[in-house]
C-alpha cells in the first residue's frame, strides 16, 4: 500500500510545508498549521482557470460592453458598481448573524424579477428555514430555486442542468470539493472551491455570489486566499448593538472601490437609507460640549457624521485613551498637537471619542471634527449646532486642504447646516454655497477660537 502523503498548511494565509511549523515564515501567524492529504492531481492542479489563449494584440480584442442587472436594491446596487455584471464573481463578507443570508435573498426578489431562475444554494439552512425567512422579508417568487447542497460538484451539476440566471453559494465555508480530502472551511478547500466557482462563472457568464464568514481574526475563512480569486469583495459590517448595516466595497473589478451602502435592518428586513446623514445626526444633543459634526466622505457619498468625546479628570495616576470607530494612534497624535499647539492641558485627563452610530471613520478629513470635541469638552464651550467642520491636522498645527470639499459643503447645505469651518486650502477654492457660510482657517488655534462658542 502505498503511503497516504500529507503536508502542512497555514489556515490563514495558505503557505504550504513539509513539516509542521509553529509560526508561518509567511504570514508570521501563530499556532496555524494543520496536516492536510495532498489531492492525488497535485497540490495546485486543478486551480488554474482556463482563460488563457495566445498573445494577443490590445487593439484586436473585442470589446463587450458589461451589462449591469439591478438587484433592486439601490444600495446593493451601489456597493456593486452600477448594479450585477455578467459572469462576475461577488464575495459578501461579515460576522456570522450580521445579515448576508438576508440581504441576498432580497437581493436575489429584486433581480428575480427582471431575469430567469435564480439558484440559491444553501449549505447552512434548511429550505423550510430559508422559506421563513423568505415570508418575513416578503419575498415570493416560483423563479428562485433553492437547493441545500455542500458537495461542489453536486452544485455545478445542478447548476449545469438549470442554467440559471444568477447563483449564490452561502456559505462558501460548507462547501466541499471531493478532490480534496481536507475538511470544509479549510484553506485548500475554500480556495478551490472559489477558482472552481470562478471558472463556472467565466464560462456561463452567469454572475455568483459566494457568502463567507470573517472569523474572529478579522478576516474572511481562508482569510486573504479568497480575496484575490473573485472579482469584487464586499464586507457587510455593523454593530450588534446598533440596527444600521454598512455594506463596504473592498475590491471592485467592475467599479469603484470605497463605495457604501447604507441598510437597516428591522423586522421585515433590510431596509435602505437613503438619506444616511439625517440618520446619524437624528438624535444628537444641541448646545451641549463634546460634540461636533463632521463632513466625511465614503467612496463618493459625502456623509456628515457626529463626533463626541468626554473629556474628564483622571482618578488613577495613567490617563485613559479610548477611541471608537476612529483609529486610536491619530487620536493620540491629535491629542499630543492640541497641548503643544493650542496649549490645551490634557496630561491629566481621561479622554474617549466616539463616533455615534457605530460608523467607522478612516479618512484624514475627520481630525478637524476630533479637535474640535476634544477642546469643546476639556473647555466645556460647546460648538455651534448649525456648523460643521472638515480638515486634516499637520503635526505643526497646519490644517490642510482635503479632496472632495464641494460634494461636502453641498451635503451639509442640504442639511440644513449654516456654518462650515474648513481648511483655508479648500475654502479659496469653493464657489459659494447659498445659505452656508464658508469660513477658511489655517492653523489649530485659529480653529479653536472660529468653531468654539
Ligand atoms: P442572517 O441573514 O441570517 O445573517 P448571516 O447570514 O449573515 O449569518 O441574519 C440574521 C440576523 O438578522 C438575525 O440575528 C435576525 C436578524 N433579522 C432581523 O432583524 N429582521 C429580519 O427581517 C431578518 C430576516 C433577520
Ligand atoms: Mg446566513
Amino acid at each position: 500500500m502505498s503511503k497516504i502523503k500529507t503536508f502542512y498548511q497555514c489556515q490563514t494565509c495558505g503557505y504550504a510545508s513539509p513539516k509542521w511549523l509553529g509560526k508561518c515564515p509567511d504570514c508570521n501567524a501563530w499556532n496555524s498549521f494543520v496536516e492536510e492529504k495532498e489531492s492525488p492531481a497535485g497540490r495546485r492542479g486543478a486551480l488554474q482557470p482556463s482563460m488563457r489563449s495566445g498573445p494577443v494584440s490590445l487593439h484586436a480584442i473585442e470589446g463587450i460592453s458589461e451589462k449591469r442587472i439591478s438587484t433592486g436594491l439601490k444600495e446593493f446596487d451601489r456597493a456593486l458598481g452600477g448594479g450585477v455584471v455578467a459572469g462576475s464573481v461577488i464575495l459578501v463578507g461579515g460576522d456570522p448573524g450580521i445579515g448576508k443570508s438576508t440581504l441576498l435573498l432580497q437581493a436575489f426578489s429584486g433581480l428575480s424579477q427582471r431575469t430567469g431562475k435564480l439558484l440559491y444554494v444553501s449549505g447552512e439552512e434548511s429550505p423550510q428555514q430559508i422559506k421563513m425567512r423568505a415570508d418575513r422579508l416578503s419575498v415570493n417568487s416560483e423563479n428562485i430555486i433553492l437547493f441545500p447542497e455542500t458537495s461542489l460538484e453536486g452544485i455545478l451539476d445542478t447548476a449545469a442542468k438549470i442554467s440559471p440566471d444568477a447563483m449564490v453559494v452561502d456559505s462558501i465555508q460548507t462547501v466541499f470539493t471531493q478532490e480534496l480530502m481536507s475538511a470544509p472551511g479549510s484553506v485548500s478547500q475554500v480556495r478551490e472551491c472559489a477558482a472552481k466557482l470562478m471558472l463556472y462563472a467565466k464560462r456561463s457568464h452567469v454572475p455568483v455570489f459566494i457568502v463567507g464568514h470573517v472569523t474572529k481574526e478579522g478576516t474572511i475563512a481562508g482569510p486573504r486566499v479568497l480575496e484575490h480569486i473573485v472579482d469584487t469583495v464586499l464586507y457587510f459590517e455593523g454593530d450588534r448593538g446598533h440596527s444600521y448595516r454598512v455594506l463596504r466595497t473592498i475590491k471592485n473589478r467592475f467599479g469603484s472601490t470605497n463605495e457604501i451602502g447604507i441598510f437597516e435592518m428591522s423586522d421585515a428586513g433590510l431596509r435602505e437609507v437613503d438619506n444616511p446623514s439625517e440618520l446619524f445626526l437624528s438624535e444628537r444633543p444641541q448646545n451641549v460640549s463634546g460634540s461636533t459634526v463632521v463632513a466625511c466622505l465614503e467612496g463618493t457619498r459625502p456623509l456628515m457624521v457626529e463626533v463626541q468625546a468626554l473629556v474628564s479628570q483622571t482618578n488613577f495616576g495613567m490617563p485613559r485613551r479610548t477611541s471608537i470607530g476612529v483609529d486610536f494612534n491619530r487620536v493620540n497624535l491629535l491629542i499630543a498637537v492640541l497641548e503643544k499647539m493650542a496649549g490645551l492641558h490634557l496630561g491629566g485627563m481621561d479622554i474617549f471619542i466616539n463616533i455615534v452610530g457605530g460608523l467607522k471613520i478612516i479618512e484624514p478629513a475627520v481630525d478637524l471634527g476630533i479637535i474640535a470635541t476634544i477642546a469643546s469638552s476639556a473647555r466645556e464651550r460647546p460648538v455651534d449646532p448649525l456648523t460643521c467642520v472638515f480638515g486634516e491636522v499637520g503635526l505643526s498645527g497646519e490644517i490642510r486642504a482635503v479632496a472632495q470639499a464641494e460634494a461636502r459643503l453641498k451635503e451639509a447645505a442640504k442639511i440644513g447646516f449654516r456654518r462650515a469651518v474648513v481648511p483655508a486650502g479648500n475654502a479659496g477654492k469653493i464657489r459659494p454655497i447659498p445659505g452656508l457660510e464658508i469660513a477658511g482657517i489655517k492653523d489649530c488655534q485659529e480653529f479653536l477660537e472660529t468653531v468654539l462658542k
